[in-house]
């Protein structure tokens, strides 16, 4: 039998598996979650095992642990490393999903036709990650193999990632491949296939703002005591310029220029800013000025403030000079900027701008490194062909907004070209209340993945 046929005859299957997986609530970033992220890691191992791969450990590391399985069917082949995460971001808040996200239901959409399956971690990471165990067990059961294959899929994709640099670093060996898969972006659309050869970095920071030492009464003291919500308001508004240039001194210092002639290439990938500014619902898009959007998104770097907090949010009315205020601030960066360099950047600026009248504190949460990865390796030739194939269209390279920290590091620590196969849309809504991932490309998915093993073992002359 071939892949394609053990799919047609599997499919049915192979979406309740994935919905079963969606019922856990995985949330990494939450501990009431704890439990249910031991039970993804559980269930992947699970599935690892019975799709036929060998060794499967769920490794511990002091945080969520990472799943490891292998099929090593003959050690002269290339070798395919797969990367993904069952970890899924919080899926607050709960009242705008239309259906509870962790009870994932079919559901037609504009332009998902055909159906979309819709619950938290939908597309990112687990309908995505899941296509390379039922590619992989479509393989194995078709004895049409062709490369050795070894998964590695992490639990703290979405906090940060912190324990896989050491377990990377430590098991080199072990995860040593050809080339890396890894299906956590989205493509341009269905009918525009594209492979993603650029993530930004991050760097994440908290402050806290202080004025008095305790809350006051805004009538008795209102005007003459800093009220810190004001300042940190005014201290935020200060980061970018009129042209949403960011004001932090040296904050652009490394930030790569690309050559007009790369931009223009960049620009020609389709893309339809009426249309993008309808699907939003916004009168018009807003970024650095001197940039496309298309620019602005892949290859700009950007400061955004991720939530903001402080004083009296509860019902009705309370005359209250708060003590405190606080903003999660978050900053997109781009080769070459570093993160750790950027953090301290910031901390020394947003100290400087902040007036005598109140005291600040920075935290850096985590960061990463942007990544830009080569459009012209065997791998990504590979990735190529097997999309060529199964939408009939070759795909194009673009550069994304997001990021996937662990990228740089296998760059840097493992030496394959890490290839970001991503299928999904960015009209996913990930991250967002309800997230979807379209049925039709989780199986054209599964059958594109089969194709890029059969393509990388020719190109690797087997
Ligand atoms: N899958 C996303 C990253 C992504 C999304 C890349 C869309 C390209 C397009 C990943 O799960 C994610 O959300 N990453 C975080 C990183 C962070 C928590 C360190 C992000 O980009 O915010
Ligand atoms: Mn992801
Ligand atoms: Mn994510």
């Amino acid at each position: 039998m071939s892949v394609a046929s053990y799919l047609e005859k599997n499919k049915a299957r192979f979406l309740q598996e994935l919905f079963d997986l969606l019922r856990i609530p995985s949330v990494s970033a939450d501990p009431k979650f704890k439990g249910d992220v031991v039970a993804a890691a559980n269930f992947v191992k699970n599935s690892l095992e019975k799709a036929g791969a060998d060794r499967v450990e769920i490794c511990e590391t002091p945080g969520f642990p990472i799943v490891y399985g292998e099929k090593i069917i003959d050690p002269k082949l290339p070798t395919v490393l797969v990367y993904g995460h069952y970890d899924v971001q919080p899926a607050d808040p709960y009242e705008l999903w239309d259906s509870p996200p962790f009870e994932p239901v079919l559901k037609k959409t504009a332009i998902h036709p055909e159906g979309a399956i819709f619950a938290r971690g939908a597309a990112d990471d687990k309908g995505q990650f899941y296509m390379h165990i039922k590619a992989f067990e479509a393989m194995m059961a078709t004895s049409d193999l062709p490369c050795n294959v070894k998964f590695m899929i992490e639990g703290e994709e979405e906090i940060g990632s912190d324990n896989l640099d050491k377990f990377v670093l430590a098991n080199k060996e072990r995860l040593r491949a050809d080339v890396i898969l890894i299906s956590d972006t989205h493509m341009i659309g269905m009918q525009d296939p594209s492979i993603t050869v650029g993530l930004r970095g991050m760097a994440y920071m908290e402050v806290e703002v202080t004025g008095s030492n305790r809350d006051l009464h805004s009538g008795t003291y209102g005007g003459a005591v800093a009220n810190p919500i004001n300042v940190l308001c005014k201290m935020i508004a200060s980061l970018k310029d009129e042209n949403e240039h960011i004001t932090i001194p040296g904050f652009y210092e490394k930030v790569q220029e690309l050559s007009a002639a790369q931009r223009q290439r960049l620009n020609e990938a389709p893309f339809d800013l009426s249309e993008y500014k309808g699907k939003l619902d916004i009168q018009e898009v807003h970024g650095e000025k001197g940039y496309t959007t298309i620019e602005r998104i892949g290859i700009r770097p950007t400061l955004d403030v991720n939530g903001i907090w402080g004083g009296y949010t509860g019902e009705g009315a309370k005359t209250v000079l708060p003590s405190k205020a606080f903003a999660k601030i978050s900053m997109r960066l781009v080769p070459d900027q570093d993160w750790h360099e950027i953090a301290t950047l910031f901390e020394t600026h947003f100290k400087a701008i902040a007036p005598a009248s109140v005291t600040v504190k920075v935290k850096a949460h985590h960061g990463g490194a942007p990544a830009v990865v080569s459009d012209s390796s065997l791998g990504y030739q590979a990735a190529e062909a097997a999309m060529e194939e199964t939408f009939g269209k070759r795909p194009i390279p673009t550069r994304e907004g997001g990021s996937i920290p662990i990228v740089a590091l296998f760059q840097k620590e493992l030496g394959s070209d890490p290839i970001l196969f991503g299928f999904g849309l960015d009209t996913d809504a990930l991250h967002s209340p309800n997230e979807h991932y379209g049925v039709k490309n989780y199986l054209i998915g599964i059958e594109t993945i089969a194709a890029f093993f059969r393509h990388f073992s020719t190109l690797n002359g087997k």
